[in-house]
């Protein structure tokens, strides 16, 4: 078991290569009581049980839970059993349902504790680490939310066994992304025949803490988190969200690296170890040509567009994020020929 220490409102440990299950009871031991929330799949999936003082909340899956109507269930249950301020919430799921259990309890009560036990890759390496909460809206996608850190990351590899090899593959692009930015060492171990996902896992969230532990609240630091994020999120929308959140990251991932060799002098070695890292998880590196006049507009919603003018997060070597600024609208249509198809 190692653990890492994040600062923020709060500091908080995530803690690699606990027993999931067993944490859920450590937890009803330190409260009164505790309300977990988890798709109902997966509470099926890992045969969770009421107790004493545990009270579940079965969700929807995926994104279908970051809802208000959700939200107002929960609520509602925090009500009928009298959650109060020495009780806890805990996120048992995704990063959809860490996303939602973390918004439930920074709103129940103006905020009460909570723990994130995150079952899925990219849960573990990114959404459930930095405190950022929230569901989606009418007025789109994870526009309604709050930073509210967790009292606790659990993390249990072992639930990795049941993900999909999809949502394992999605997950690995973020895992692949704190390489580029920050550990290289994560770039070879994830070309290891036999993954040690435990390792990987606590090199990708080291990379994430010690940066959201810099910069919380997103002022400018935490912006290399968004490396293949800016192009990721107008491909993830153009998508209609068929494809998953890391796939989207992953073709982004290759633009900004094809863009940071044109501004940054990143070496053509490195821009082609994106394309085939992601490939070997069968992520895919290329987007229809015809997309991109929608793509196009969709980067100008970016919220690190200031100005009407693009930025994008790249990098100069590997480890070494840049930003780079002011991006023409000429430059990026050439490079958009690159990731093409
Ligand atoms: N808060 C943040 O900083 C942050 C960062 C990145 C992503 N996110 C959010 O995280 C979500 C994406 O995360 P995700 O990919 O985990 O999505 P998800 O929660 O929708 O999970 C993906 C699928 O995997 C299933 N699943 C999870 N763990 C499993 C397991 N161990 N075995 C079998 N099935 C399992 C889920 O039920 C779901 O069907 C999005 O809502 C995104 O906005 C938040």
């Amino acid at each position: 078991m190692r653990s890492i220490n994040v600062k923020s409102d709060r500091n908080y440990q995530v803690v690699v290569g606990v027993n999931g299950l067993e944490s859920i009871k450590e937890i009803c031991k330190d409260h009164n009581k505790v309300l977990l929330v988890a798709p109902s799949s997966l509470i099926r999936l890992f045969k969770l049980k009421e107790g004493k003082n545990l009270t579940l909340f079965p969700t929807p899956d995926g994104e279908n839970q970051k809802t208000v109507a959700t939200l107002d269930r929960i609520w509602k249950k925090c009500a009928a059993i009298g959650l109060s301020r020495q009780d806890a919430i805990v996120g048992f799921g995704g990063g959809a349902t860490t996303d939602l259990a973390g918004f439930a309890a920074a709103t129940w009560l103006r905020g009460i504790t909570w723990y994130a036990i995150p079952t899925s890759l990219a849960g573990m390496v990114d959404a459930s680490v930095g405190g950022k909460t929230g569901i989606n809206s009418s007025a789109g996608k994870n526009l309604i939310g709050s930073f509210f850190s967790p009292a606790k990351v659990l993390i249990d590899p072992t639930f990795l066994k049941k993900l999909s090899k999809r949502d394992l593959s999605a997950g690995m692009a973020e895992v692949i992304k704190c390489g580029f930015i920050s550990d290289y060492r994560i770039l070879n171990l994830v070309q290891d025949d036999e993954l040690d996902y435990s390792q990987l896992i606590y090199r990708a969230t080291k990379v994430k803490s010690k940066v959201v532990s810099k910069d919380f609240k997103e002022s400018k630091l935490r912006e290399v988190l968004n490396y293949g994020h800016t192009l990721g999120h107008a491909i993830e929308k153009d998508s209609k969200y068929r494809l998953r959140h890391g796939e989207a990251v992953g073709i982004g991932m290759v633009f900004a690296a094809e863009l940071s060799h044109e501004l940054a002098g990143l070496s053509e070695d490195a821009v082609q170890l994106h394309r085939e890292l992601l490939q070997n998880y069968n992520l895919p590196v290329s987007y229809p040509r015809g997309r991109w006049k929608n793509l196009s507009t969709l980067l100008l919603m970016d919220k690190k567009v200031k100005q009407s003018k693009v930025r994008f997060i790249g990098i100069s070597k590997i480890g070494k994020p840049v930003w780079l600024e002011d991006v023409s609208s000429s430059l990026l249509a050439k490079v958009y020929e690159r990731i093409a198809k």
